[in-house]
């Protein structure tokens, strides 16, 4: 782990070593590492305001950090800034839009911005690629989300980068939309050397489309790994129980055998979240621990990344339900 925080991270798609920045006295990114191999999808969960985007905007030479440092591809975010520049997309959280320019007229613009050859035909392809053929000399303010969000991709992607950073790419869209995009990134990923750098507050987003992740919390990266190592880390399987009345219901089901840990639950006073190994087999002995407390309802699961979520950045929940 030494030799690896010593490397330059040339290596590597995405390298960054304890990257700090405050806004005012607000401390928005505590010493960021992250490490995110060439050709990777690498997904940044997190709850609102956790430094997100901030850490993208860093990587993205939009912002520079107080400390640390970030490599994009090798390239160092502030002495090598338009190198990186010319290597990445973005598509930022925030619409980035103008309301009346058409697609084709957005894109052209990027074209002549980034000096790239065959202008007209790029254009015609990416709007082809983006499914906006038909619309592409309309004004983008009879879009809708997902036209809007898929042309901000073809943006992004217009002249090649190797690293695309996509800040929460699928927000506001629905069920559809949203497959869109996450197809249309498939597609992008396999048709050459792309790494993919997303934000996301989906957590099936990330299953769906990340090969690893990072969970980040007040400007700290507090989880990381592929999603599959992160449910495993959890330890088993996933026992809630809905009781009438909880006494000290924690202290008999940590006495079950296998039982890894008991938590109740912020959003309620009467539910407890059991993590035990092999739940199936375990599940009578929790019935009959739980019994005295009355159970109203049991569910047994496997974890998901919600879980994991809760788990390492379960403050966002205390917050959110009043800490009941
Ligand atoms: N330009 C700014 N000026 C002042 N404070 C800022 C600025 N940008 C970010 N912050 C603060 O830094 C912290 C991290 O913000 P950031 O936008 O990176 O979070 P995020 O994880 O992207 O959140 P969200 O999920 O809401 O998009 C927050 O406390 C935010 O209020
Ligand atoms: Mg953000």
């Amino acid at each position: 782990m030494d030799a690896e925080r010593t490397s330059n991270g040339g290596d590597l798609a995405v390298f960054a070593s304890g990257l700090g920045k405050h806004f005012g006295s607000v401390v928005a990114l505590d010493g960021i590492d992250l490490r995110v191999p060439r050709g990777a999808c690498f997904g940044v969960l997190g709850p609102n305001g956790a430094g997100k985007t901030t850490t993208v905007a860093i990587l993205a030479t939009l912002l520079r950090p107080d400390s640390g440092t970030a490599r994009v591809l090798g390239l160092d975010v502030e002495s090598q800034r338009s190198d990186v520049r010319r290597e990445i997309g973005i598509v930022f959280q925030e619409p980035s839009l103008d309301r009346e320019l058409t697609a084709r007229e957005h894109l052209d613009l990027h074209a002549r911005l980034y000096h790239l050859d065959r202008r007209l035909e790029r254009v015609r392809r990416a709007l082809d690629e983006a499914g906006l053929g038909p619309d592409a000399d309309r004004p983008v303010r009879g879009f809708s989300g997902g036209m809007k969000r898929r042309l901000e991709l073809a943006r992004g992607m217009l002249h090649r980068p190797r690293v695309l950073f996509l800040d929460e790419p699928t927000l506001g869209l629905d069920v559809a939309a949203r497959a869109a995009v996450w197809e249309r990134l498939r597609e992008l990923r396999a048709s050459g050397d792309l790494t993919v750098l997303l934000t996301t507050h989906s957590m099936e987003e990330a299953d769906a489309l990340c090969d690893s992740l990072a969970i980040l919390d007040r400007g700290r990266v507090v989880a990381s790994g592929s999603s599959e190592a992160l449910k495993r880390e959890l330890g088993g399987d996933i026992v809630t129980l809905e009781l009438e009345r909880i006494a000290t219901v924690e202290e008999t089901l940590g006495l079950v055998a296998g039982v890894r840990s008991v938590v109740r639950e912020a959003d309620s006073r009467a539910r407890v979240r059991v993590t035990v190994e092999d739940g199936s087999r375990r599940l009578v002995s929790l019935l009959d621990a739980a019994r005295p407390c009355g159970v109203v309802e049991v569910s047994l699961e496997r974890p998901t990344l919600e879980h994991v979520f809760r788990k390492h950045a379960g403050r966002a929940f205390e917050r959110h339900e009043g800490g009941a």
